[in-house]
């Protein structure tokens, strides 16, 4: 029942409800593309282009990152806002939009993608009919969050809103500024490709300034919101230093808009805006540090509750692979680093000890918390089964990033490998044959956490079936 005296759980459900669904998928795709680089046959050439690993690829990173990252983010945001601000959410007709036109946008995403509609822009692939719709939906996002923060009850504003405003402005920011194209016209005919506003090294520029950003804001200040809310919530703690949370925010906010140009070093770009981007991805690990160590110690005084909960093992456990990812980029941003690091398997190592360890784990933790709670309950339907799936997510992510680890290594040394008379020690499928053991353990990793995310659907899916959805009331403020 929905009344003005309750919360709006439903849209917070429908978006949990789909952060599994398409965490499932997105992964399953992940675990095939894995697969395809073991098995090319996998890419099923007889079907035509449409299995390609070029055209499932970024259906992976879109569907991980926006449809799993993005259900879980917009889930967490509406119930963290709500609750802090002792508020309904404001505007529960353009809510509802944003539930309908974000799953429009991701299922425009995985029709288009396959079939070869892209702007080749990583991680803003999608054409920009579909940017537009992705505008409107975040404007009205936008206009939710910060219209429930305008009408909230308490003078206060809880700093886990700060990071999700952050992300909110930030990715609107990002997003209009690196989409900006011009439509192609084919016979008078308006069509679905476009071409970027920018040129050259502009171009990537502008992109970089993207794709490090939406990892800094994206994957990274939206998640630190849940973590701000969800961390103290299972420990029963406060925050560990509310201080170091306000300086957290705001040292992580200026640091991140400055760091792209590492992902374009020895590039075209300008020397010294490579050596600006180095330099402040080294500056970025202090607040990084900072905000894990506030989660981590969060838990103190509350240590033994690690022992036996499972969904606080999920949350530690991602704020430990936040400190370790957060620890490796400032790393590889140096550049005589990059020079080995950069076009390896290290990247990806690096990408999924981050996506993986930190965003999915930190969801996850998140959602079992959530998911109860918005039908009634107080815990999950099992919390062996919670148990179980921590532990088989952490093994799968320690083998992914591990054989990537290696073989990155492994391959950034194969190609710089020289003879006595300055030749090249090995041809490049030398290196890609050496790879082979590793690409098949990451197959391995991915597929336990897959399994991980199905127990977890089975989990859910006995949670909420059969029990009434639950609208909690309005807390006075008092009641945090
Ligand atoms: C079952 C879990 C997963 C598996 C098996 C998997 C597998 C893969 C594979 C095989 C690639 C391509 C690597 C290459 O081109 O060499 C990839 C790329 C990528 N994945 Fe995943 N993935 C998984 C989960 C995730 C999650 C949860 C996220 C984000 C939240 C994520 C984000 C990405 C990104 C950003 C890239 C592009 C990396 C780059 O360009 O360097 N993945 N993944
Ligand atoms: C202090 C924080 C971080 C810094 C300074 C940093 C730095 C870097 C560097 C230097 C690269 C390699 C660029 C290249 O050689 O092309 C990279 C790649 C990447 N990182 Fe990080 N990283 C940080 C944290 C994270 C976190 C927490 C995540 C995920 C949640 C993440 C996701 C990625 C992704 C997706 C890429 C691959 C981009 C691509 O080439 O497609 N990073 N990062």
């Amino acid at each position: 029942m929905q009344t003005e005296a309750t919360y709006n759980y439903k849209v917070v459900r429908q978006f949990a409800i789909m952060a599994v669904v398409w965490g499932i998928v997105g992964m399953l795709v992940g675990v095939l593309i894995a697969a395809q680089l073991v098995w090319p046959q996998l890419n099923f050439p007889q079907l035509g282009e449409w299995f390609h690993f070029g055209r499932l690829r970024p259906l992976h990173t879109n569907a991980v990152i926006f449809a799993f990252g993005g259900s879980a983010l917009f889930a967490t945001s509406y119930y963290v806002v709500q609750r802090t601000c002792h508020t309904r959410l404001f505007a529960p007709g353009l809510a509802a939009f944003t539930f309908w036109g974000w799953q429009l946008v991701i299922v425009l995403a995985a029709l288009s993608l396959p079939l070869g509609f892209t702007s080749g822009k990583e991680y803003a692939e999608l054409e920009w009919p579909i940017d537009i719709l992705i505008t409107l939906v975040w404007v009205a996002y936008a206009v939710v969050f910060f219209g429930t923060i305008a009408q909230r009850k308490v003078s206060h504003i809880y700093v886990a809103n700060w990071f999700y405003g952050a992300f909110i402005i930030a990715v609107a920011l990002l997003h209009v500024v690196n989409s900006m194209a011009m439509p192609v016209f084919e016979a008078g005919i308006l069509t679905p490709k476009s071409y970027s506003a920018y040129a050259g090294a502009q171009d990537a520029m502008v992109q970089w300034w993207y794709g490090h950003n939406a990892v800094g804001f994206f994957l990274t200040a939206g998640f630190l919101g849940m973590m701000y809310y969800f961390v103290p919530k299972q420990a029963g703690r406060p925050v560990y230093s509310y201080r170091l949370s306000v300086v957290h925010f705001w040292a992580l906010i200026f640091t991140y808009m400055w760091a792209g140009p590492h992902h374009l070093h020895y590039t075209a770009l300008p020397d010294w805006t490579q050596s600006l981007g180095m330099i402040f991805s080294l500056i970025l690990l202090a607040p990084s540090w900072g905000g894990m160590i506030n989660g981590i110690m969060t838990l103190s005084g509350a240590w033994h509750k690690l022992r036996d909960d499972p969904i606080l093992k999920f949350l530690i456990v991602s704020l430990s692979f936040y400190g370790m990812s957060t620890f490796e980029g400032p790393m590889m941003s140096v550049k005589t680093v990059n020079a080995l690091s950069h076009y390896t398997d290290w990247t990806v190592g690096h990408v999924h000890s981050g996506a993986l360890g930190w965003v999915a784990m930190v969801s996850i933790g998140s959602l079992y918390y959530l998911i109860p709670r918005l039908y009634g309950k107080v815990e999950m339907y099992s919390r062996d089964l919670v148990t179980a799936h921590f532990w088989i997510a952490t093994i799968g992510i320690v083998l992914y990033i591990a054989s990537m680890w290696i073989s990155g290594v492994m391959q950034g040394l194969m190609w710089r490998a020289t003879n006595v008379d300055g030749t090249l020690t090995y041809a490049f499928v030398e290196s890609v044959k050496a790879s082979y053991p590793f690409w098949t353990i990451r197959v391995l990793g991915g597929l336990l956490f897959l399994v991980g995310m199905l127990l977890m659907a089975y989990n859910v899916f006995k949670t909420v079936a059969g029990a009434k959805p639950v609208d909690a009331p309005v807390l006075a403020p008092a009641h945090a």
